[in-house]
Formats: structure tokens, sequence, C-alpha cells
């Protein structure tokens, strides 16, 4: 009885684990409800242009466009609201409305080229004065690290996977499987959520960075915060960890 109790409960919990972390791969491939509100990092651009008006003293006409559907990554305009998942990132005119890049696993978190390849050539120009040499602008380093986050969160999901379905048979043998696939799962989640709440902790560096004169600072108007799918990825660590309980006291005591 208490064997069963036991395997059914980290069976539950890797499935839990599992899940959270589909929907973690699963945010902003597209502008659906639930990839839309996925996402690992959000950028709120919507402050920008006022900063750069009160900095530079001068009209800032046509750096936004309105056009949900311009292409992204082609000077087409910047959009108020920027999103990042783990297979491309998604830009937003309004709450609901906006355009995805191709989705790839390949993608890096380059946040600052999302951001600059939006804009108008001019304004690129622009950006690139006040924020190169800042840590949100070194896209390499951000880029590089998200790339490791990217394959610890890949194989932790195939653990989670395989330790789900080895753990169904119910021999002390697959147990033993299952344990073993759990405790690894959970380092490489592990692993994978720490590399992105460093990542996101270094991106949210450009939201105190000021500009204009020294009488008259203000912020430069882009707002980095993480987005929910950090959160699924620590819940989904918590989740395999806790699974490694019960599967190890299954192996131990289940006769089958
Ligand atoms: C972006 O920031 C502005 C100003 O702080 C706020 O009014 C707006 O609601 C934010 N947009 C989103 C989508 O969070
Ligand atoms: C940048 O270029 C756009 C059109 O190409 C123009 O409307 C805008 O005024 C320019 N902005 C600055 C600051 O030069
Ligand atoms: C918005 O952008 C798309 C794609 O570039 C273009 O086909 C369309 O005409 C644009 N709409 C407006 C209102 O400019
Ligand atoms: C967002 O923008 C799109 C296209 O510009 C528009 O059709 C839609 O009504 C807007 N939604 C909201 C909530 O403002
Ligand atoms: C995105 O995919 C479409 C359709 O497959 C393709 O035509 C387009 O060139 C791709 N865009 C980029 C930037 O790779
Ligand atoms: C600082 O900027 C403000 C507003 O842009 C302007 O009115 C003021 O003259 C500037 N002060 C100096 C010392 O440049």
């Amino acid at each position: 009885m208490r064997g069963e109790f036991c395997v059914g409960l980290s069976s539950f919990l890797s499935l839990a684990s599992l899940l959270l972390l589909i929907f973690v791969h699963v945010g902003q491939i597209n502008t659906s409800s639930v990839p839309h509100g996925v996402s690992l990092v959000k950028i709120n651009v919507s402050q920008y242009g006022e900063a750069l008006h009160v900095a530079l003293i001068d009209d800032i006409d046509h750096l936004y466009t309105n056009n949900a559907s311009a292409p992204l990554q082609a000077g087409a305009g910047l959009r108020q609201l920027y999103e990042f998942g783990l297979y491309s990132h998604c830009a937003y005119v309004n709450s609901s409305a906006g355009r995805c890049t191709n989705t790839s696993i390949q993608q890096e978190f380059r946040p600052y080229e999302a951001l600059t390849s939006d804009m108008r050539a001019n304004y690129t120009d622009i950006t690139n004065f006040i924020l190169s040499g800042t840590t949100f602008a070194n896209s390499n380093s951000l880029g590089h690290s998200s790339r490791a986050a990217y394959w610890m969160l890949l194989l932790g999901t195939i653990c989670a996977a395989i330790a789900l379905f080895t753990g169904v048979a119910k021999y002390s043998f697959t147990f033993f499987i299952s344990t073993g696939f759990s405790v690894l799962g959970s380092v490489f989640i592990l692993i994978g959520a720490s590399i992105w709440t460093t990542l996101i902790k270094r991106a949210e560096t450009v939201n105190s960075i000021m500009i204009g004169n020294a009488s008259n600072p203000v912020s430069v108007g882009i707002q980095v915060s993480s987005g929910p799918a950090l959160f699924l990825m620590w819940a989904s660590f918590a989740s395999l960890f806790v699974s490694v309980v019960p599967y190890m006291i299954s192996c131990c005591t289940y006769r089958g």
C-alpha cells in the first residue's frame, strides 16, 4: 500500500515537473494567449522615446511603429513591449497585438540587438552612443550564457520525461533508474534556472541607467523584468527534486 502511494506521488511530481517545463518551452513561439503569457524576460520600452526627447531636446519622430504586423529586426520601428522565450522573441504594440521572430533552437538571449534592429538607423546610432559598453548591450556575453542554459533545460526536460516513464513500470530496478534520472534532471534544471536568473539580473542593470544632463537626469525608459517562465523553471526544479524522495522510498521498499 505504501509502495503504491509512493510511486503515485513521485509519478505525479515528475509529471508536474515535465508539464511546467513544456510550458517554458512553448513560451513566445507565437502570439496566441498561452505562449504570449509565458515569457522568460519582458522589456517595456514604452518610455524610451520620452527619455530621448528629454535628453536630446529634440522631437522623437518615427521611433515606434503601431503596425503590429511590421517585420521584426528590419528597422521597421520599435514596439512597446518585448518578450523573450527559449526559441524566439515577440514584440507587441499593445497588450495583445504583436509579432514573433521565427523559432530556432539557435535562439540566444540578445535583447539589445532585438531592440536596436527594430529601430530606424538614426535611432540605432543614438542608442549605440548611449548604451554601448553597458552590461545590457553586451549581447555576446548574454547570448552565450543563454545557450548554455538552453542545453541544460533541454537535458533536464529529457531526464524528467525518462524519470516519469520508467517510474510507471513497477520494478525495483526501474525505480532505481527513475531516481537516477530525477536527480540528474534536477541538477540540469537547477543549473539552467540559475543561469537564467543571473542573466535577467544582468539585463535589469539597464533599468537604473540615467541619461540627460547632470541637472536634469532621466531614466533611460527601458524596463527589464522577469516573466512567469522563470518561476515555472524553479517550480519544475522543486517538483522534480522532491519527487526523488518517494522514488527512493519505493526503490528500497517496494516489492512489485
Ligand atoms: C510599460 O510601462 C509603462 C510605464 O511604466 C506602463 O504604463 C505600461 O502599462 C507598461 N506596459 C506593459 C505592457 O506592461
Ligand atoms: C530619424 O529618421 C526619421 C525618418 O527616417 C525621422 O522622422 C526622425 O526625425 C529622425 N530622428 C532623428 C532624431 O534624427
Ligand atoms: C504593416 O506592415 C505590413 C508588413 O510590412 C504591411 O504589409 C502593411 O501595409 C502595414 N500596415 C500599415 C497600416 O502600414
Ligand atoms: C492592439 O492593436 C491592434 C492593431 O493595432 C488593434 O486591432 C487592437 O484593438 C489593439 N488592442 C488593444 C487592447 O488596444
Ligand atoms: C522566417 O520564416 C519564413 C517562412 O518560413 C521565411 O520566409 C523567412 O525568411 C524567415 N525569416 C527569417 C528572418 O529567417
Ligand atoms: C539640462 O536639461 C534640461 C532639460 O532638457 C535643460 O532645460 C537644461 O538647460 C539643461 N542644463 C544644462 C546645464 O545643460
